[in-house]
């Protein structure tokens, strides 16, 4: 994609995601109808529709052309990444939305021939939206964040994890996980993936690993933290696919060969 469409196509996203992240700010203190999808805790809301809506509908006017995919049905059928596909998730950390009406964020990732160009997390509540241009840098509204340093030791890393991998679980043994947490030097839950990744890319943790999550949930904090240097992987060191859920591990890539030949080899089932 050459930079002139790069940045029509960011500034149009940047007013689209700033104008969501009001809507939502506005009615933040409206009741809920809060539904469930794939199980209990499995939470929407009319907010994540209206917001998916209102983001689909702004790009489908101005770029008929271009792909939707994303979490709440108003997207496109996508079977592959070619051509302009936006990857959206209109809340992330739908639970947080509705318990704590904050700690969520809306996600963009927009590619071109699977290449992630630009890419945007938006802390509504906090009113702090990350961006990335590839080969442009990553900024925190209109600050840029700095590359990793080159050098970390797995010791002394901040990683980003939940509950689930402490226990038994289908995907890696929780021994493992427990050995890693002992020989890290913090970990850390927020309950949105999209704002965890664009923590790793803000250096305030160094690696964020996901069992099985979806496209939208990270397709716009991988093209952030990959733009100030992390690296991406699934959690045997393969490439992530952005077409179905997949394991993840975004980290420093000072850290990113011991993390994954010295513990999650080790205990993946
Ligand atoms: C969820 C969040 C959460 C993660 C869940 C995701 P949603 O996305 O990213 O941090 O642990 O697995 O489904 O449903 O709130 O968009
Ligand atoms: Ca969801
Ligand atoms: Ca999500
Ligand atoms: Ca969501």
């Amino acid at each position: 994609m050459d930079a002139e469409l790069r940045g029509k196509i960011y500034q149009d996203a940047k007013e689209w995601i700033l104008n969501a992240g009001r809507n939502i700010r506005e009615a933040i203190n409206d009741p809920l109808v809060v539904e469930t999808k794939a199980h209990a805790n499995d939470l929407v809301t009319e907010v994540d529709r209206e917001t998916e809506y209102f983001l689909v509908t702004h790009i489908r006017d101005t770029y008929p052309t271009h792909k939707v995919f994303s979490e709440e049905g108003y997207g496109d059928d996508i079977q592959s990444l070619d051509g302009i596909v936006w990857i959206i998730d209109p809340i992330d950390g739908t639970m947080n939305f509705v318990k704590q009406r904050k700690n969520f964020a809306i996600s963009i990732g927009i590619f071109h021939e699977g290449i992630g160009e630009i890419g945007f997390v938006y802390d509504v509540m906090s009113d702090i939206l990350y961006s990335a241009k590839k080969g442009e840098g990553a900024y925190k509204n209109d600050e840029k964040l700095q590359s990793l340093e080159p050098n970390l030791a797995l010791g002394e890393a901040i990683l980003g994890f939940n509950h689930k991998w402490l226990c038994q679980n289908d995907v890696i043994d929780e021994k493992v996980v427990q050995q890693l947490v002992s020989n890290i030097r913090g970990s850390r839950a927020y309950g949105s993936a999209a704002l965890k990744l664009a923590y790793v890319s803000e250096g305030i943790i160094d690696g964020y690993l996901t069992m099985n999550l979806a496209p939208w949930d990270i397709a716009g904090g991988m093209i952030l933290a990959n733009e100030v240097g992390a690296v991406t992987t699934n959690l045997t060191g393969g490439p992530v696919t952005l077409l179905s859920n997949d394991s993840t591990v975004t980290c420093h890539p000072a850290i990113q060969t011991e993390l994954i030949k010295d513990y999650l080899e080790k205990g993946i089932k």
